[in-house]
Parts: C-alpha cells; sequence; structure tokens
C-alpha cells in the first residue's frame, strides 16, 4: 500500500485552510493509503512558544483531527517528537542541503522578513526537517495545501540527492497530493492572500455560529459589478471560492448569476456563506468539545501511533545508517 505522510504544526486551532487544504484530503486518503497524520510540534519551535502553549496546542489539534474525522483505526496519528527518529534523519538530510538554497526558499526569506530578530538556524533548515518527516517513512504522496509546494520540491530534491550521492534508489520522490482539481490555497476574509493562523483572518473549525456570522459579515467587498459578466474582484472571488467549498452548486451558481447579471447583494451572499459555514463546522465543533475533554483517550491515541509511526521509522534509519556506512547501534 502506498505511504502518505502529512503533518500541521500545532500553533493554535485549525481553520478552514487547514482543513480543505490538507484535513480533507487526509480524510479520503486513509480510507485507502497507508497514512500518517502527525502534529509538528518541532516546526512550531521557529517562534519560541511558550511550552504551556504547545502542550495545549497540540491537544487541541489532535481532538480536531478526531473530531474532522481521522480514524486511529486507519490511519496512524502521532505527535513529530515521540518520534525522535526524525532527528537523526534531519541531520543526515542537513549535511547534504546548502546554504544557498535553504536561503533562497520564499518561506524562510518571508519568516526572517517577518522576525528579524529571531532569524534561527531551525527556521533556516525547516525544509530538511520537513523532508526528514516525509522521507522517515519513504511516503510517495503528501497531501497539502499550495503554500507548501516550495517545500514539497526540497523534499524532492534532497531524496534524489541522497540517492545520487550514495548509489541508491532509496528514497522515493514524495509527491504532493490533493483530492480535486489541484492544490489549494483557501483564501482570507479580508481581501487578498491565503487564510492563515498568522494572517490573523482566519474561520476556525471551532469557531461559534456568532464568531462566524460577524467574520463574515465584516469581509471586504465593493460597491458591485457595473458591467455583466465582468470578472470578479479578488475579494470577491475569495468569498465565491468560499463558497464553492462549503455551499451546494445550486447556491453557488444562484449568486454567480447574479453576480454576471449585475444585481448581487453582497449582503444575502454573505448571510448564505454565514450559514453555510456554520452547517460545515457545527458538527465538528460538537466533536471537538467531546473528545478534548476525554484526555485518556486523546493520550491513548497519541501513544499508539508513536509506536506504530517508530517502528516505521527506525527501519528506514536502520538502512539509512548502513547506506551512509555507519553500523548499526552498539
Ligand atoms: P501548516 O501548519 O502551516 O499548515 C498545515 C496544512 O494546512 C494547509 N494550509 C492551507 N491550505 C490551503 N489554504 C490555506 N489558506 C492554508 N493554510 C494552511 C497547509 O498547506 C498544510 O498542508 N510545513 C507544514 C507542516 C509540516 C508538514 C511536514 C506537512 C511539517 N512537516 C511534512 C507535510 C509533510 C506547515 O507548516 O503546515
Amino acid at each position: 500500500m502506498e505511504i502518505v505522510v502529512s503533518g500541521i504544526r500545532p500553533t493554535g486551532k485549525l481553520h478552514l485552510g487547514n482543513y480543505f487544504g490538507a484535513v480533507r484530503s487526509f480524510l479520503k486518503m486513509q480510507e485507502s493509503y497507508d497514512c500518517k497524520f502527525f502534529i509538528a510540534d518541532w516546526h512550531s519551535l521557529t517562534t519560541h512558544p511558550h511550552p504551556d502553549n504547545i502542550i495545549a496546542n497540540t491537544h487541541t489539534i489532535l481532538a480536531e483531527y478526531l473530531a474532522a474525522g481521522i480514524d486511529p483505526e486507519k490511519a496512524t496519528i502521532y505527535v513529530q517528537s515521540d518520534v525522535p527518529e526524525v532527528l537523526e534523519l534531519y541531520l543526515y538530510l542537513n549535511m547534504n542541503a546548502y546554504l544557498g538554497e535553504l536561503e533562497r526558499t520564499t518561506t524562510f526569506k518571508d519568516k526572517a522578513r517577518k522576525q528579524p530578530e529571531n532569524v534561527n538556524a531551525g527556521l533556516l533548515t525547516y525544509p530538511t526537517l520537513m523532508a526528514a518527516d516525509i522521507l522517515m517513512h519513504r511516503a510517495v504522496k503528501v497531501p497539502v495545501g499550495k503554500d507548501q509546494e516550495q517545500n514539497m520540491e526540497m523534499a524532492r530534491k534532497f531524496a534524489r540527492r541522497f540517492n545520487t550521492i550514495y548509489g541508491v534508489d532509496f528514497f522515493p520522490e514524495p509527491a504532493s497530493f490533493t483530492f480535486g482539481k489541484e492544490a489549494v490555497k483557501v483564501p482570507g476574509l479580508d481581501g487578498s492572500g491565503k487564510m492563515g493562523k498568522s494572517e490573523g483572518n482566519a474561520i476556525y473549525l471551532s469557531d461559534t455560529e456568532k464568531e462566524i456570522k460577524k467574520k463574515v459579515m465584516k469581509a471586504v467587498t465593493d460597491s458591485g459589478p457595473t458591467e455583466p459578466n465582468s470578472v470578479k474582484p479578488e475579494p470577491i472571488q475569495n468569498l465565491f471560492t468560499l463558497m464553492q467549498m462549503v455551499s451546494t452548486e445550486e447556491t453557488y451558481n444562484f449568486f454567480d448569476e447574479a453576480y454576471n447579471n449585475c444585481n448581487i447583494r453582497y449582503g444575502d451572499l454573505k448571510k448564505q456563506l454565514a450559514q453555510d459555514i456554520n452547517n460545515f463546522c457545527a458538527p465538528i465543533r460538537d466533536q471537538i468539545e467531546d473528545i478534548f475533554k476525554n484526555k485518556s483517550y486523546l493520550e491513548r491515541v497519541a501513544r499508539e501511533g508513536a509506536e506504530k509511526a517508530r517502528e516505521s521509522a527506525k527501519k528506514t534509519l536502520e538502512e539509512v545508517r548502513h547506506i551512509i556506512g555507519f553500523p548499526p547501534i552498539r
């Protein structure tokens, strides 16, 4: 069975971007692949979060994974830092990762601009840690949103390079994967760009009906189209993109037609969108609350997941050590 790996950083609660960019694919893939979904707590250290927040956020994401429908009977669910083997592979991959290419990645440049007081080596080698997560299980498919494309390119490059340096055909080149047409970028409601925790424009799966409505009603719009069938400006297109994800085709077509005929009422569109987002989130929201309270269940899922993930990781690492020229650990 083909191996699938993906992770989400515990930097807050899951939002619609995480859901439609990644989790939706997790749910579909767990049915027919050997899936390993984890919580990337090491990756979250680049911004030096408070220890209490790491623990709380890890529990939150774990509960949200389960509430969204990821099934520990079908997929291996684990916390990255429970699998220390990843760090050894990270070290080996770092020996073949060059400063220039790491410095050139857009995410590094962006982050360096956003946190100039904390441009740490972990930030620079973020793509090698991500590659280690993936290659650790020799995964072939990685369900991620569009924003991870460059990191995925790096992971492929590191896999290829390892194979070339050691003259082996050991690591497969992992491909980004999404169910549907193409990689997804879920927009925010503030007019431009993607939905994100740090962008402060996210709708969370756990948001209440009132919170959702407030956020959607505040979304940026304009004074409406003046010519029939005109191209939608970005803030408007974003509302339609969200509608495509949560509303029925009929609803979408109704508002699309209204837009094309220049008689759209943005107030009505937003009300409908808020309602559809709420309908989508409500069952997950209820589950999150229940599961979050069940700490012993969460602990059990994480413990059993870690055991399975370590088993797979150890197998890869044994072979990697052999390829590199290290004897088995004495
Ligand atoms: P993170 O935590 O930033 O995001 C988790 C997942 O959610 C997707 N995503 C989005 N997709 C579409 N539209 C959006 N607005 C949006 N916002 C977030 C991301 O693409 C991602 O799939 N580097 C990763 C975590 C990671 C990882 C890995 C992923 C660490 N190691 C190995 C896959 C494999 C990250 O920062 O995700």
